[in-house]
Order: structure tokens, then sequence, then C-alpha cells
């Protein structure tokens, strides 16, 4: 079993390095930003501003979140029903970004999470992995790129989906979220003591993936 933890702001290239890398080694890739996402969908379904602790807390009651592996694919399930792309809006960001800082969604989430990696080899990335949800992973990686290169990157994937977004946008819901992530009490995000910081603002796509390829050989874990 090998567990490699990618961590870092959005738009360093994580989610995306992490399932080529995974695709390569033959193991699970593990996106938790959907959990935090799916939570946030839920949270807007039910008319509750992410922001409002108590309702939010209150709310997960009623909320069951599954994840399934479909041919290399992530599934996630709420409540039985799998939303698919209509977590991925930027205004599902703010909202993962807001409820992320809840400490009852994090608890709500931590079981799920911990357990995928308990049953399979992965490549888990989000903003804890490193630091509370991995601990002992067998390579944690700080992935991180300049802010206008990381905005540009989530720019150019928003286009490609038919996004009608503006580059400033983008550049200032990423600051600010970051800014979110990484000042809250709560499993704050930030690298491990033990983290390879890895930046990807120089490195193609590629590059990036040989890289974390190489870091996790270099662990001797077999997959
Ligand atoms: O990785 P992403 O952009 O899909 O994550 C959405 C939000 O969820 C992000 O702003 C912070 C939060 N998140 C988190 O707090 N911890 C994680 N392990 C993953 C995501």
């Amino acid at each position: 079993m090998i567990r490699i933890a990618i961590d870092g702001p959005g738009g360093a290239g994580k989610s995306s390095v992490a399932r080529a890398v995974a695709a390569k080694m033959g193991i699970v890739y593990v996106d938790t930003g959907a959990l935090y996402r799916t939570v946030g969908l839920y949270v807007k379904q039910c008319g509750i501003e992410p922001t409002d602790r108590e309702r939010v807390a209150e709310a997960l009651s009623g909320l069951t979140i599954t994840v399934a592996y479909e041919n290399g694919t992530q599934h996630v399930y709420m409540n039985g029903k799998d939303h698919g792309d209509a977590i991925r809006t930027p205004e599902m960001s703010m909202y993962a970004s807001a409820v992320s800082a809840i400490p009852a969604v994090r608890a709500f989430l931590l079981e799920t999470q911990k357990e995928i990696a308990r049953q399979n080899s992965v490549i888990m990335d989000g903003r804890d992995i490193g630091t509370v949800i991995l601990p002992d992973a067998d390579v944690k990686i700080f992935m991180t790129a300049s802010a206008e290169c990381r905005a540009r990157r989530r720019y150019d994937e928003l286009c490609a989906k038919g996004a009608d977004v503006r580059y400033e946008d983008v550049l200032r819901e990423m600051n600010e979220r970051d800014h979110n992530d990484a000042n809250r009490e709560i499993a704050p995000a930030k690298a491990a003591g033990d983290a390879i910081l890895l930046d990807t603002t120089p490195l193609s796509f590629e590059e990036s993936v040989d890289a974390v390829i190489a870091l996790a050989m270099q662990t001797g874990a077999e997959v």
C-alpha cells in the first residue's frame, strides 16, 4: 500500500496531476474537495447560508455522503444522488470554502476520508491531508504555484467547460478563497512539517506528474 498526500491552494494543479499519477501508478485518486463541495451544494439546497455554523451543523443530520470509484472516476453521492459537475461551479467553490471552516463539517467528513485510505493505495488531494487525514502518509507534497499562474489555469479550465467568466474575477475569488482556507481556525491549509514543497509555476503538466511519481518512487513503498 502507498499513501500519497497532496495539499496546496486551488489551481496549483493538485487534482489534474493527482488524477494522472493515479492512472499511471494504478492507485485510487481521492478528491477530498469534492466532499466539501457536496456539503456546500446540500447546504445551498437547504437554503442555508454557508457561514451559518449552527444551521449548517444541524442540517448535517439529514445528509449522508458516500463515495464510490468506478473505472478510476470518483463519484460522490449526496443522499444517494450524484450531482456531477453541479459541484464544480465558482459559487460552489465559495460554498465549499465557507462550510469547510466549520468544525462539525470537518468532523462529519473525517472518517469517510480515512476509511478510503485504509482500503486502498491512494493519492489524496486537499488542504489537510498531510496534517490531519494521513499524518503517516508515505510522501507528503505541498503543491503550489504563483497566484496568477493558478488563476490562469483555473480560468482556462472553466472556459474549456464553456463557463462565461472573467480572469479578474477568477483571480479575486481565488485569492479570497486561499485567504479563508489558510486562515481558518480549524485545519488551516498549510504544509505539514515534513511535506516537500513542489512549485509547479515553471513546470509543464507532464513535468509535474513526473515529479510526483519520482517522489513516490523514492519512498520505496509498494503499490
Ligand atoms: O480542492 P477544491 O477547490 O475542490 O476544494 C474546495 C474547498 O474545500 C476549498 O476551498 C477548501 C475546502 N477543502 C478543505 O478544507 N479541505 C480539504 N481536504 C479539501 C478541500
